[in-house]
C-alpha cells in the first residue's frame, strides 16, 4: 500500500496501454506492444482533454461533457488549479481539426472529502466560463442509472502516455474493453484502501492491460447508450509493467452529489 499514492503522481497523465506478456527480464528493452484502438471522429462525443495549471506545475487529464457548461473529472485533476485548458470536440489532441473547441476556465468545485492521501472522493467539477455550443462531435453524457456491478465490460478512454518509458501523449484518443472487478477481489492488491465508491477495472489475463487515464470516462453502454459510470483514479506503483487493475471513482454514488453542484 505505501506506494498507491504516489502511483498518481507518477501517472500524472493518461494513458491506455495494453501490452503482450513477456518474461519479466525482457521488458526493458523490448518496447511493449501498445494496444487500444484508435477511437473515430464522433465516437466520445463528450470526452475532455484538460490541461491543469496550478501554482507549481501544470499536467494532463481527461474528463467527460456533463452538461454544456460542467465538465465531471477527478478530484486530484481539479486539486489547486489556477486555469484549466480545456479541448472539446477532437478525437486529436494537436492534429489540424476544425471540430476542436478551446476554452479555458478558472471555475472548479473538488469534492469537500476529496482525500489527497487515501484517493477518497477523488471526484471534481469545472464549469466552462460560457455554455459550450453542442454540435455533432460534442455532447455531453449521462450519469448512471444504476450502480456498476461487479464483472461487467466497461469502456476506458483516453489520450495518454503510451508507455512507461514515453512520457508523451497519444494525439489520437484511444480506448480499450476491460472489466470491472470485484471490490474483494481489488483489495487483495491493494488492501482495504479500496473503498466501496472506487471500483477496479482489468483487461484480460493474457493480454495484460494497463489504463491510468486519470480524470478520464469509464464508460458502461446499456443497449447503444453510454454511461458515465466511473472516472480514471489511480493506477498500480508498478506502472504499466503490472497487470494489476487501475482504480476508478465510481460515479453512481457521486450523483446527487454532481446534481446538487451542477443543477440538473
Ligand atoms: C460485488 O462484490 C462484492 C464484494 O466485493 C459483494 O459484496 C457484492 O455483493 C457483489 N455485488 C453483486 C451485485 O453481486
Amino acid at each position: 500500500m505505501n506506494n498507491f499514492v504516489s502511483s498518481i503522481f507518477i501517472f500524472s497523465s493518461l494513458f491506455i496501454c495494453v501490452y503482450a506478456k513477456t518474461p519479466s527480464f525482457y521488458r526493458h528493452n523490448e518496447p511493449r506492444v501498445i494496444g487500444g484502438q484508435d477511437a473515430y471522429s464522433g465516437q466520445f462525443t463528450f470526452a475532455a482533454a484538460i490541461y491543469t495549471q496550478t501554482p507549481d506545475t501544470r499536467f494532463f487529464c481527461g474528463g467527460a461533457l456533463l452538461s454544456t457548461e460542467w465538465i465531471l473529472t477527478a478530484g486530484h485533476c481539479v486539486n489547486n488549479g489556477i486555469i484549466f485548458t480545456i479541448k472539446l470536440g477532437s478525437i486529436t489532441l494537436n492534429s489540424d481539426d476544425p471540430n476542436r473547441v478551446i476554452v479555458a476556465s478558472s471555475e472548479y468545485v473538488l469534492h469537500p472529502d476529496f482525500n489527497p492521501e487515501s484517493i477518497e472522493n477523488d471526484i471534481g467539477l469545472i464549469k466552462l466560463r460560457l455554455p459550450i455550443t453542442l454540435t455533432t462531435y460534442i455532447q455531453p453524457t449521462t450519469l448512471p442509472i444504476q450502480p456498476l456491478y461487479n464483472y461487467t465490460t466497461v469502456t476506458v478512454l483516453g489520450w495518454g502516455q503510451t508507455s512507461d518509458y514515453d512520457p508523451e501523449l497519444s494525439d489520437n484518443l484511444k480506448f480499450v474493453y476491460v472489466a470491472s472487478i470485484s471490490n474483494a477481489e481489488c483489495r487483495m492488491i491493494y488492501g482495504s484502501q479500496i473503498s466501496d465508491n472506487m471500483v477496479c477495472v482489468q483487461g484480460n489475463y493474457n493480454q495484460g492491460t494497463c489504463t491510468g487515464d486519470n480524470g478520464g470516462a469509464l464508460i458502461e453502454y446499456l443497449g447503444r447508450y453510454p454511461y458515465l459510470v466511473g472516472i480514471a483514479s489511480f493506477v498500480s506503483a508498478n506502472g504499466c509493467e503490472s497487470t494489476n487493475p487501475s482504480g476508478y471513482t465510481r460515479t453512481f454514488p457521486f450523483t446527487e452529489w454532481i446534481k446538487s453542484v451542477i443543477d440538473i
